[in-house]
């Protein structure tokens, strides 16, 4: 009996250990809770992106501060740095703001958001660029901002902000966005009209157009793209970079004219391009979309709302708003959501809403878990999602 008795002691023993094992090679992601660094911080990496680089995830955000003041950059863009994905360690800040008062384009004030960093094969340097508003000038500036480093981790050196494209029409420009100026005031009743007509392009043209929320995606072939809210948020701007990513080529196209995109995220799946962006309404949360098209400059196709749920989920995106879409090395096919669910009045406690991309009938899919782990990613069979109904 004693025997007995030891032995089943010792196979939960085992049992336990196989738990603990499978628990630490899969951590579990929360969604919307507290995650906390390996200093036990909760993360800072607000409106964040992220870059693999040599076996491990760098996480890049906005640092916020508590209270209504802290959506300013204050200090400058986080960094984090994880194998797991799960497991931060906070690698400080990445890009410094500047001294206040030293009339620096990214003064401590200014408004810093959505940094992406992207890694130059030709010139080995890592590129970040982010949405820069100017301090004390509210969101005006519309500006896209770059800098550079010769370290994933930084620091990173500010370079220069652009209105991009300066005297340059888009792509898919029209004769008449040429030839035919649209007036606008700003209680015209067919503003959003005239807007999406390209009301706003034409002013622009010989400034450079309005930059805000951003995005960077690097193709297979190394091009890299920069996309962006552009004409007061009302469409989206895809341009090319130059092949050290330090400025834009000519090339750009107006994607979804007077669409409303914000928080735009690409990511790349059998040859197609996805897009997933939010709706245009401030910090508060309201439906996703999403995009399809064979070619990131023309072509792209709504794919509608891509939450599944309860009507709450569906209508404020599990009350987030997109930021970026992160493929996880090593696995075909498995993509990870990552949104920011927003606190403005006390920004440093944002949460992170990561959520796994399935497909269904080729269309990006998000469904809510309250936990998850990696293994999650894998669907059951190949083309369904164990979400799948
Ligand atoms: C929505 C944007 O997506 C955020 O990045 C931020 O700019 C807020 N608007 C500011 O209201």
């Amino acid at each position: 009996m004693k025997q007995i008795f030891a032995s089943v002691l010792i196979l939960m023993g085992m049992l336990g250990q196989v738990v603990a094992q499978s628990n630490k090679t899969q951590p579990m992601f929360k969604p919307g809770e507290i995650w906390r660094d390996t200093n036990g911080e909760h993360i800072n990496a607000h409106g964040g992106g992220m870059l693999f680089h040599k076996g491990r995830y760098y996480w890049f955000g906005e640092h916020k501060v508590a209270g209504r003041e802290g959506n300013k950059a204050l200090v400058g863009v986080s960094c984090y740095s994880s194998k797991d994905l799960n497991t931060w360690k906070n690698e400080g800040p990445s890009l410094s703001v500047d001294a206040e008062g030293s009339g620096s384009e990214i003064e401590k004030g200014s408004v810093i958001e959505r940094p992406k960093v992207i890694y130059n094969e030709k010139t080995r340097k890592f590129v970040m660029w982010f949405h820069l508003e100017l301090k004390g000038q509210g969101y005006s500036a519309a500006r896209t901002g770059v800098a550079v480093a010769d370290k994933v981790t930084g620091p990173y050196t500010y370079l220069k902000s652009v209105r991009p494209h300066a005297g340059v029409w888009p792509e898919n420009a029209t004769e008449a966005h040429k030839t035919e100026p649209i007036t606008v005031t700003d209680n015209d009743p067919d503003w959003e009209q005239k807007v999406a007509a390209g009301a706003f392009l034409q002013r622009d043209f010989k400034q450079g157009q309005m930059s805000r929320d951003m995005t960077l995606f690097v193709d297979d072939d190394g091009t890299a793209y920069h996309i962006a809210s552009s004409e007061e948020n009302r469409t989206l701007h895809i341009g090319k970079l130059k092949d050290d990513y330090l400025s834009f080529t000519d090339e750009y196209v107006r994607v979804f004219p007077g669409g409303r995109n914000e928080a735009p995220a690409i990511f790349k799946k059998d040859g197609k391009y996805y897009m997933i962006t939010s709706g245009l309404t401030g910090w508060a949360p309201n439906p996703a979309r999403s995009a399809v098209s064979d070619n990131m400059m023309r072509g792209w196709k709504s794919l509608g709302n891509p939450v599944r749920g309860t009507e709450e989920e569906l209508s404020t995106t599990f009350l987030s708003q997109s930021t970026y879409v992160l493929p996880v090395q090593g696995q075909k096919d498995a993509f990870i959501f990552m949104a920011d669910r927003w606190r403005p009045n006390n920004p440093i406690d944002g949460r992170y809403i990561w959520l796994p991309v399935f497909f269904e009938d080729g269309k990006p899919v998000l469904r809510w878990l309250e936990e998850w782990t990696l293994s999650d990613l894998k669907p059951k069979r190949r083309g369904e999602s164990r979400y799948a109904e």
